[in-house]
């Protein structure tokens, strides 16, 4: 038998929780072994809840139990998860954590703890919820160079644009409906201005690179600015947006990584990600494109996740499995070397801007029967190419990347 702690008993701790009860012994058979709950630290009490007996406030008391070898962390935040995790990997216990900010900003540092330590730190729920996506990196996908990484990777981004995509809503009340429903928080702003997205992405770039990246380097744009209008230009020619992260190696072994609203054609295979759910792409060079798809987010989904992380500690609990990234730093090619074709509303008619357009090579024009305004699609350039041409041009009303 080995003992668990949980610290944090919300939504992803009680969902580990409840699972490690209710699957009791599925995970015995799997882990090869029991795995028992022992302790739950959380600010509160949780009087009449299956862990009131097992509620503690004190952390030393896990990091002093020699018995506890397995710790998940989903309290969230950096403070006070970073020093706690840091003192159980630290004390030879192996952690599970759901927190993809203290992945994204500490993950460095805590592999190579784990690793000296000869134990394990595990995330696959801090990145897509429930969907299977760090353990394929470092497991089925390792003979592979991986190239390009695409993902649809916020549900509540996601829920909102599909909402002005399907229905015609505003950017404001479909952010109100997802608040409603309890997807966005009070304060949306990780969310919709791409913070979650990029952290995320930070993560599954270091997975592929086996090095460190660093978050704060990756240019990043929410869908704040993106308007009902601009998915009717996008739906008349089959396509819609979706705030997506992509980063992509280079030749020169750099890799080219953003966050942006991006528009994406009816055949992608992201297209059909829709409402709360999230999906990866994952191209490999020799195996071609993969997508893992599945619920993003959510207690149960996302706890699930987690138990798998114990129960991989469990068989591999006198040994650090080899994942994740080092300290050395990967480095990402400037923003400016991106490429993409642009879709650029303008005001005015097709006959009295063109000529100022042609530096776009526009392949398109698309109208959607305004008088006062139209769009064009650019030729492939570089971002660097697009944003001097773009300087000083008048009446731009907005410009979209597309993804190719
Ligand atoms: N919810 C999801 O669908 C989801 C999906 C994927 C990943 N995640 C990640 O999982 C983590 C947890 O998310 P969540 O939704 O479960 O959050 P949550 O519901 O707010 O749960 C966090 C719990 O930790 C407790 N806590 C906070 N500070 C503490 C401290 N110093 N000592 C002990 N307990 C403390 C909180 O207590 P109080 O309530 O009393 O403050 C709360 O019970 C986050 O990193 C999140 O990004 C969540």
């Amino acid at each position: 038998m080995m003992n668990a702690a949980i610290m944090g008993y919300g939504t992803i701790g009680s969902g580990v929780a409840e699972i490690l009860e209710k699957n009791k012994e599925t995970i015995r058979k799997a882990a090869g072994q029991e795995i028992a709950l022992k302790y739950v630290l959380d600010l509160r009490e949780f009087p009449g809840s299956p862990v009131e007996d097992k509620v503690i406030h004190d952390f030393s008391v896990i990091e002093q139990d020699p018995e506890v070898e397995l710790v998940v962390e989903a309290m969230g935040g950096l403070n006070p998860a970073y020093p706690f995790v840091k003192a159980c990997l630290l004390a030879g216990k192996h952690v599970a954590t759901s927190n993809k900010a203290l992945v994204a900003a500490y993950g460095s540092e805590l592999l190579e703890i784990a690793r000296e330590k000869q134990v394990n730190f595990f995330f696959e729920a801090s990145v897509g919820g429930g969907i299977p996506i760090i353990r394929p990196l470092y497991n089925c996908l390792m003979g592979e160079e991986i190239r390009e990484i695409t993902g649809v990777l916020n549900g509540t981004t996601n829920f909102i644009l599909t909402k002005m995509d399907e229905e015609g809503w505003s950017f404001d009340a479909a952010l109100k409906e997802a608040q409603r429903l309890g997807y966005a928080e009070q304060d949306p702003t990780a969310d919709v201005e791409g913070h979650d997205t990029c952290r995320k992405l930070a993560i599954l770039t270091a997975m592929a690179a086996g090095k460190e990246v660093n978050y704060e380097e990756i240019c990043t744009e929410g869908i704040t600015r993106i308007s009902d209008r601009d998915f009717q230009y996008a739906k008349k020619i089959g396509m819609s947006v979706k705030l997506a992260g992509l980063s992509r190696l280079g030749k020169d072994g750099k890799v080219s990584a953003c966050v942006a609203p991006l528009m994406i054609d009816k055949a992608h295979p992201l297209y059909t990600v829709k409402d709360v759910y999230n999906g990866i792409l994952v191209k490999g060079n020799m195996l071609g494109d993969t997508m893992y798809y599945g619920s993003g987010a959510g207690k149960l989904p996302t706890a699930s996740a987690v138990v798998a992380d114990l129960i991989e500690m469990a068989r591999h609990k006198d040994e650090n499995v080899k994942m994740g990234w080092t300290l050395e730093k990967q480095e990402l090619a400037p923003m400016g070397a991106n490429e993409f074709r642009y879709f650029i509303r303008v005001s005015g008619q097709p006959e009295e801007r063109l000529a100022d357009l042609m530096a776009f090579g526009p392949r398109e024009i698309i109208s959607i029967g305004q008088p006062e305004e139209f769009a064009i699609v650019s030729k492939v350039m570089s971002e660097a190419d697009y944003q001097e041409t773009a300087l000083g041009l008048e009446g731009i009303l907005s410009v979209i990347r597309m993804l190719a």
